[in-house]
């Protein structure tokens, strides 16, 4: 039997000039979370402290959620929402900022939850909303982590946990593409192709469905047409706000049914060799695709259906290797993880990682060991 869909929280926003709902909120308090300072800089967050102002709403502004967010930063960032006491908590920012905003509001809401373990399997999930309304506004085009039920918080070791449950869907997702005008190039390039690995990833997973299946096809496709022209002209509007769309569209289908062994294998080399999310997933789809299509007739049929829709011919591995090419995605990790000795010497420990992630049990084929090893010696190989 097919898992209840959930699309989104209560409200979904999006569109230019849809931060104005902000107004709407019936907020009292407002904990407003953010990263660095490109928020601050861009003039973001003075345009919703703004907004939140002129409804007379008291505002407290988190800061300095790192890439990668880990636990302490979590407990940090909850230790100042328990003293601020906020109806209402919002994340302005990209995937990091978001999902570390709402594990902030998880131990917010459940001042008695201490470790990260605490909210892990076997534990049961707590009860969210007690004490307050959670609101994403992204200011990147791909994790959708607005309309996603999951987060990505690594530990004190570095090993990255990803933490999936629907309590965890934002109540409002406020995607306006003025957001994300001040995105740069390659955070546009990598960001993005996080996006289009959900899509694909959600349109060949075991758990997809009719409806996920419309969500993903759509958002790959305006996901391919777009992305070189966000990577080139940021400045245009009209095609942020599709790559916004998309990604949101493709979140609300990957939250649903899951995702593949691309994001196993980029979450591994996330926890291991620090690499970025998008990047990582970037360089790896099209190894990925190529092996599911060699493996899974299903797979294999599911990704040709999808290059007739897009209007192309030839494999789509290739179609995702030029689409790299033509925004500077490297080939490979070579350059980014120079240590290849190092990378060698964790590959055993790399592969079983990859084979425990989440995200391998909904790939149309699960590898055995040695296969994901194989894919991870293809991701890096010798020169
Ligand atoms: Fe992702």
């Amino acid at each position: 039997m097919m898992r209840p869909m959930k699309l989104a929280g209560s409200k979904l926003m999006f569109g230019e000039g849809c931060l104005a709902f902000l107004s709407q909120l019936g907020a009292k308090k407002a904990a407003i979370v953010i990263g660095g300072h490109s928020m601050e800089r861009s003039g973001n967050l003075d345009r919703v402290k703004k907004i939140l102002e002129d409804e007379c709403v008291n505002i407290s502004v988190i800061k300095d959620v790192e890439p990668d967010p880990c636990f302490e930063t979590v407990l940090r960032g909850a230790k100042e929402m328990i003293a601020f006491e906020p109806d209402t908590i919002i994340a302005l920012g990209g995937g990091s900022v978001m999902d570390a905003a709402k594990t902030m509001w998880i131990y917010y809401e459940h001042p008695e939850l201490k470790k990260i373990e605490d909210i892990l399997p076997p534990n049961t999930f707590p009860k969210l909303r007690n004490k307050a309304q959670f609101v994403c506004i992204p200011s990147t085009a791909g994790t959708a982590s607005e309309v996603s039920r999951s987060v990505v918080i690594s530990d004190s070791t570095g090993m990255k946990h990803g933490i999936g449950n629907m309590e965890m869907m934002p109540d409002v997702a406020i995607c306006d593409p003025e957001i994300t005008m001040t995105m740069p190039s390659h955070i546009t390039a990598e960001t993005g192709l996080d996006a289009l690995t959900h899509a694909l990833e959600a349109l060949a997973s075991t758990r997809a469905n009719y409806l996920t299946d419309i969500l993903a096809t759509q958002a790959a496709i305006d996901i391919i047409n777009n992305l070189p022209r966000a990577c080139k002209d940021g400045k245009d509007i009209k095609v942020r706000e599709k790559m916004l769309n998309a990604s949101m569209v493709a979140g609300l289908a990957f939250t649903n049914v899951s995702l593949g062994i691309v994001h196993s294998m980029a979450h591994t080399l996330g926890s291991y060799f620090h690499t970025s999310h998008g990047l990582s997933d970037a360089i790896i789809l099209p190894y990925v695709i190529k092996y599911n299509s060699e493996k899974s007739p299903k797979a294999k049929s599911i990704y040709d259906n999808f290059v007739k829709a897009l209007g192309k011919k030839g494999p789509l591995e290739d179609i995702i290797s030029a689409l790299n090419e033509e925004v500077n995605i490297p080939k490979d990790f070579s350059s980014i993880v120079k240590d290849r000795k190092a990378y060698l010497a964790k590959l055993d420990e790399m592969t079983i990682c990859a084979k425990a992630d989440g995200c391998t049990k909904t790939n149309p084929v699960i590898p055995e060991l040695n296969q994901f090893k194989e894919l991870f010696l293809m991701v890096y190989p010798e020169k």
